[in-house]
């Protein structure tokens, strides 16, 4: 198994707001690793200096062995680091079609051609083959939060950030994005995964890291960060916070398990 990204010793502030402080961690190829933590850990933030959005004041940030820290969003986004986020909302007034090749296009620098086949491949993945012609505007929710999935697809990433596509959905539609992702997974693709939804994060990961204080406090497997005494702690707010007591499960694995990877259901 091959890392795809890696991150180390991240750190960020706007002002006296140390978001973070301290965050390392490992992405591989294939792999799907999920981000959870109380509102305002600092997750999306953690997202947007991984696509380039946002500057950390220090640590590393390596694709493939790369050296990325100094690369724009546009040189991500070519080499292979798309996100749901980044992409805007869809355009309404375009069909789902013409909101891909739009994608695939702009995004990717695609001919015309090349970006239609590339769309098609995602109607695949995203099963919204039958609604290409409907104007985006009129989708259900779960299919725009397909859409949007399938923008970010159209650059062909190698990384795939998602925040928070599950949001909002009904279980049966959650269960709809575990099927997208876990496709998207097959196909090689490392994901990082920021939800609230409990069901995505116990069956639709690989790994779950628990973000907090600025720092990723606990990384593991999912069902045991789910039921870690760290996350009571850092959801409920009662428990000890001398860093002490933190249990090492985790730290020792900010990098994924081997044969831990490319086999989950
Ligand atoms: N561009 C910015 N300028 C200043 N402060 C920011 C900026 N972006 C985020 N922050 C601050 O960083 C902190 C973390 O925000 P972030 O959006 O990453 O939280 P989050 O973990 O994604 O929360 P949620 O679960 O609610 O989405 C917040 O205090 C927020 O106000
Ligand atoms: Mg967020």
């Amino acid at each position: 198994m091959s890392i795809v990204l890696a991150a180390e010793d991240i750190a960020i502030s706007f002002g006296s707001n140390h978001v973070l402080k301290s965050v390392s961690f490992v992405l591989g190829e294939g792999e799907v690793l999920g981000v959870i933590g109380p509102n305002g850990a600092g997750k999306t933030v953690m997202l947007n200096v991984i696509a380039g959005i946002l500057k950390p004041d220090k640590g590393r940030l390596s694709f493939r062995g790369q050296d990325i820290f100094r690369y724009s969003v546009a040189q991500r986004a070519r080499i292979g680091i798309g996100c749901t986020f980044q992409i805007p909302r869809p355009f309404s007034h375009m069909t789902v079609y013409e909101n891909c090749l739009v994608g695939a296009v702009f995004g990717c620098g695609l001919s015309e051609r090349a970006a239609g086949r590339r769309v098609h491949e995602i109607f695949d993945l995203i099963g919204l083959a039958h609604k290409k012609r409907d104007f985006a505007g009129k989708l259900s929710l779960l299919d725009r939060k397909r859409l949007e999935i399938g923008m970010a697809l159209a650059s062909e990433p190698k990384v795939l950030l998602l925040d928070e596509v599950a949001g909002g959905l009904t279980e049966s539609e959650v269960t709809e994005i575990l099927k997208i992702v876990a496709h998207i997974k097959y196909s090689g693709v490392g994901i990082i995964w920021i939800e609230h939804v409990l069901q995505t994060m116990l069956h639709g990961t690989d790994r779950v890291m628990l973000l907090a204080e600025g720092e990723n406090i606990l990384c593991g497997p999912p069902d045991e960060v789910m039921a870690s005494p760290e996350v009571e702690m850092v959801y409920l707010g009662v428990a000890e916070k001398a860093p002490g007591k933190r249990r090492k499960i985790a730290l020792a694995s900010i990098a994924p398990a081997e044969g831990n990877v490319g086999n989950h259901e």
